[in-house]
């Protein structure tokens, strides 16, 4: 059984106890301060005696487990799962958003696709909105699920957090998701949520600071809490915490990299590590520190955007302000540890607020290797797709780019023709890469032509193990699947002329061909 809802439970129970209270206030509101400043202190009470409450239940429980040692999964890495952090620390979100007090469920999310992973080692947040323009949110997931090995999918979870109070919206969002990654959705690799329609306050009364326009104020002050609900959510299913933007494309080998570098820092000092330098995009927590951080996200949620509310977290800890500004940027280096090159750079152009263009692009990641090239067996090729720019099928061929192509239709191919008959070992095709992982061949088949009549007369009369026929003296050895076509060619094919691609439907993505090994 999961258990996400421990924490809002007991903010259910204090947001009872806080309603009581001020509706008692009501009346009594001409007496000012004094009431006011007792209400508060009961409501300290009250809340720590719903802690009190959480720790017995929280202690019960993990003698319960304790008795239930059986089940112990793989490592993870190293630090200590805190159990007790969970409910112990719960920032006072009725305090700082006092309209929360009006709906008992104003933080508990609306979960639109979830398995109830948890108490993996690193979870990603990504939070999303409506954009007016291109939505990036699949590529995104696209990159992030690129190349990940089954080993290093189960060690993370990636948190969807669709910021946006209308449900139908919200589900055709998580629709998508499930449309683009059903497996990784079923394995429970993926979630889909939404904060409760109760949970953002009335935005129309904001002070307008720091030359901030009123839209611009709005967009800031939503985004720090909808970081902070994301947050939230977060803290019970794993151990790190990255944040993470709907618009970005990853390095590849990334967790192995986000891994190594937590180890590197095991025990010591430091609130974040930071694997971007956009924003706050690549920060990352333990997930222990969060409800710290979220309260402090919180308290000051209307007065500054968020990347500058968390550089005051490290102020307030490491500064001296009797010290200069110089021993104070060396301290807060030291609790932030800033890793190069970057794993995760900006892509979208235009930014969640209507009409800012976001250019930002992060000058430490690099290029990455879009392509991997292969010696292959001189050929003539001839393909009935259009290539994209100087992406060819040609200069993919020869290990010099990767292939890109507009939207294949039914019957589209590519033809590659052995300038002589080869004995081919195997075979690969890879289709996507990890800035572009969803341009794939769907239904698409890998067929060959043998230069021997007689081996022809034998597929066609369907006498080998091997392959299928095709309509026109082609033997059928293959197909996509997920986006790659490999395998090991049969002998008693002996000698081909020619391999072709063939595709079955019309496409709704361009193709793109990032690895083609004929091996001889
Ligand atoms: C928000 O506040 C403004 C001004 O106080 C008010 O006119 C508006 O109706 C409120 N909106 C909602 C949704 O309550
Ligand atoms: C593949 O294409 C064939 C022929 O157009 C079609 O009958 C079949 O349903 C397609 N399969 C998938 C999985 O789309």
């Amino acid at each position: 059984m999961r258990r996400p809802y421990d924490k809002f439970v007991v903010l259910i129970l204090i947001g009872g106890c806080m309603l009581a209270l001020s509706s008692w206030n009501i009346t009594q509101q001409d007496k000012g301060q004094g009431v006011l400043l007792e209400i508060y202190e009961r409501l300290m009470r009250a809340e720590r005696r719903g802690e009190a409450l959480t720790y017995k239940l929280l202690q019960l429980l993990e003698h319960l487990q304790n008795l239930n040692t059986s089940i112990n999964s793989s490592e993870k890495w190293l630090e200590k799962r805190p159990v007790l952090h969970i409910l112990s620390s719960q920032p006072n979100a009725f305090l700082y958003l006092p309209h929360l007090k009006e709906h008992v469920d104003s933080l508990k999310p609306n979960i639109y696709l979830s398995q109830g992973r948890s108490e993996v080692s690193l979870v990603l947040g990504i939070p999303t909105v409506r954009r007016q323009k291109e939505s990036y949110l699949v590529n995104t997931v696209n990159s992030l699920l690129y190349d990940l090995t089954p080993e290093q999918k189960s060690e993370i979870l990636i948190i969807i957090f669709v910021a946006e109070t209308d449900s139908a919206f919200v589900s055709s969002v998580a629709e998508k998701i499930k449309q683009n990654f059903p497996d990784d959705v079923s394995s429970g690799l993926i979630e889909v949520i939404s904060p409760s329609p109760y949970y953002y306050p009335n935005f129309t009364n904001l002070k307008e600071t720091f030359g901030d326009s009123k839209d611009r104020v709005k967009w800031r002050t939503k985004q720090n809490l909808d970081y902070s609900f994301l947050m939230l959510y977060a803290q019970h299913k794993g151990v790190y915490y990255i944040q993470l933007e709907d618009d970005i494309v990853a390095k590849s080998g990334y967790t192995e990299n986000i891994k190594a570098h937590v180890q590197e820092v095991i025990g010591q000092q430091w609130l974040y590590l930071e694997f971007s330098q956009l924003g706050f995009i690549g920060k990352l927590f333990r997930t222990s520190d969060l409800p710290t951080i979220v309260e402090f996200f919180l308290m000051f949620h209307k007065d500054k955007p968020i990347d500058w509310l968390l550089d005051h977290i490290l102020w307030v800890k490491v500064c001296n302000p009797e010290k200069d500004s110089k021993h104070c940027s060396k301290e807060k280096d030291n609790m932030k540890r800033t890793f190069k090159p970057s794993l995760f750079q900006h892509v979208g152009l235009h930014s969640s607020l209507p009409g800012k263009i976001q250019k930002l692009k992060d000058k430490d990641f690099g290029k990455q290797v879009l392509f991997k090239a292969h010696a292959n067996p001189a050929a003539v090729l001839s393909t009935t797709l259009k290539h994209y720019q100087s992406h060819s099928l040609e200069r993919a061929y020869r290990g010099e780019d990767f292939f890109w192509a507009l939207t294949p239709v039914r019957g589209d191919n590519i033809f590659i023709t052995f300038t002589k008959p080869q004995s081919v070992k195997r075979y690969l095709f890879r289709s996507g890469n990890i800035e572009t992982n969803g341009d794939k061949f769907y239904n698409t088949t890998v067929e060959v032509l043998p230069s021997d009549a007689s081996v022809r007369q034998q597929v066609e009369e369907g006498l080998l193990q091997c392959c299928k026929p095709s309509t026109d003296g082609f033997a059928v050895i293959g197909s996509f699947v997920n986006g790659v076509a490999e395998g090991v060619m049969d002998t008693a094919l002996r000698e081909l002329s020619a391999i072709r691609l063939l595709i079955h439907s019309d496409s709704d993505v361009w193709v793109l061909l990032s690895e083609i090994f004929i091996k001889v």
